[in-house]
């Protein structure tokens, strides 16, 4: 579909052979605040659908020439994902079974009841929206583990991706914050052979230390205060697939003991359990600590460090790969300006020069968070270096009280969209109405915040 149906009344096709019927369906429909397109037969309907995508079409069954049924199974042989609603005055079962099979949203009979046959599109419509988005967030998943930059140390580092992927090696990915660990975590993935299976990331840092182990390995029932249900662990739900476990330096060392059993025997015991449980898991780890210091300190297990780090790989900081910065610039500015066109600015070539020089300490993390802020900030479609000027500005002057206030702010707001996204039901359309905000919005502040819905 366009994304020209999202925009204004949405349109529904009505193809029926009684002008009669199309006119008082035109009423009630223009009524409920929807844009009509007629057709008397399929063939008109094939050429409306060539020039304009409605967003549903209310069908019937008995035309001249090619009928509704036939003219449905030549609609989704094309992948036509439009919901479709078929009607009938002589509806049978075989009619409406066949229709159904052919992927027909609702079947109803003739004489029509409006509220009935409102109700049905207003489901339908519902439903298509909720599958639009999922395939919004899936490119999107997929459009932003693009890795962008073609210097010597990206290729390098793409170099030893391709050779990681397809062996079962556990890989230490090493590299400051925002460097783009994650990123790799993923390629790596996606370039094994194990891409069909799960991927499972773990933010060690992010878990307090008591629930670390049963999000890891899972619990039985009873294990502890609060464990009212069996719980499956994140190594179980990666089986057969690969573990991310992030920022690995920041693990107890009382988890790390159990980490390193669960690596020599490839089988968990989830807390308060009896049963190991074999598993196929590759791992991935990554930190943005120097693991080796970490040792020294008596903060990490030796012996562990040299199973999880049988292929090293170390992420470039940004300033070490300043040539990238115009290429990473421009995707990440693309990137919101397709959230939201309203956001479509140009880069101007002086702006450019100016971000290739700064150092960004935050490496790509800080480079995305600076360009969204430039398009939101600046009024004018072209940002040119003044706005960057600007920019420094602000982060010189952001003195460390104003900071921990943004901190603050940005955590509360964190939280009030995860609530709105829990009572929501993860649905984001309905999460974004009850935060009096957009879509568009909501994604890029999920992004932001990296709030994921949780899998399983
Ligand atoms: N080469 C790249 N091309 C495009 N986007 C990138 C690249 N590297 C990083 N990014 C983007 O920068 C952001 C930070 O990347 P990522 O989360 O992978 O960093 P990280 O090294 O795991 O950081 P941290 O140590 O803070 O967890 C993400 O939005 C990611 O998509
Ligand atoms: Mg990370």
């Amino acid at each position: 579909m366009s994304a020209s149906s999202n925009r204004g009344a949405p349109g529904i096709l009505v193809v029926d052979d009684e002008a009669g019927i199309r006119a008082s369906l035109k009423g009630v429909l223009s009524d409920e605040g929807y844009r009509v397109i007629e057709a008397a037969d399929a063939e008109t309907a094939l050429g409306v659908l060539d020039e304009e995508s409605p967003d549903l079409i209310l069908l019937d069954v008995l035309l001249p020439g090619m009928d509704g049924v036939a003219f449905l199974a030549q609609l989704k042989g094309k992948g036509v994902d439009t919901p479709v609603i078929m009607m009938s005055g002589h509806a049978t079962i075989d009619t409406a079974v066949k229709a159904t099979r052919l992927g027909a949203y609702d079947f109803l009979e003739k004489p029509l009841e409006p509220q009935r046959l409102t109700l049905s599109i207003h489901n339908a419509l519902e439903a298509q929206s909720l599958r639009q988005e999922n395939v919004d967030l899936q490119t999107r998943v997929k459009s932003t583990s693009v890795m962008i930059g073609d210097s010597e140390p990206m290729r390098m580092l793409y170099r030893q991706i391709a050779k990681a992927a397809p062996s079962t090696g556990r890989v230490l990915i090493m590299g400051e914050s925002g460097t783009g660990k994650e990123l790799v975590a993923r390629a790596i993935h996606d370039n094994s052979n194990r891409s069909d299976g799960p991927f499972i990331k773990v933010n060690c840092a992010a878990i307090p230390r008591d629930l670390i182990e049963s999000e890891l390995f899972g619990h039985e029932k009873g294990a502890f205060t609060g464990a009212d249900r069996q719980r499956r662990g994140r190594f179980e739900l990666a089986h057969m697939g690969t573990i991310l476990l992030d920022e690995i330096g920041d693990m107890s060392l009382e988890t790390q003991a159990k980490l390193l059993r669960v690596l020599e025997e490839n089988e968990i015991e989830r807390v308060g359990g009896g049963q190991p449980i074999s598993i196929d898991v590759r791992m991935i780890s990554a930190t943005n600590k120097d693991l080796k210091k970490e040792i020294e300190d008596g903060n990490f297990r030796d012996d562990l460090y040299y199973r999880v780090s049988v292929i090293p790989i170390s992420v470039p900081p940004l300033r070490k790969r300043r040539k990238d910065i115009p290429a990473l610039a421009r995707h990440l500015l693309d990137m919101y300006s397709q959230e939201d066109e309203a956001l479509a600015k140009t880069l101007m070539p002086g702006a450019i020069a100016r971000l290739q020089q700064m150092d960004w300490p935050g490496n790509v993390r800080q480079l995305r968070n600076a360009i969204e802020r430039l398009v939101i900030m600046t009024e004018d479609a072209e940002i040119g270096a003044e706005h960057i000027a600007e920019l420094q500005d602000e982060a010189i002057s952001s003195a460390p009280c104003a900071k921990s206030l943004r901190t603050a702010v940005e955590s509360y707001e964190k939280d009030l969209i995860v609530q709105a996204l829990e009572s929501a039901g993860w649905n984001v359309a309905e999460a974004a109405r009850a935060l009096n905000t957009d879509r568009a919005n909501l994604h890029r502040k999920m992004r932001r915040y990296g709030v994921e819905k949780p899998k399983g």
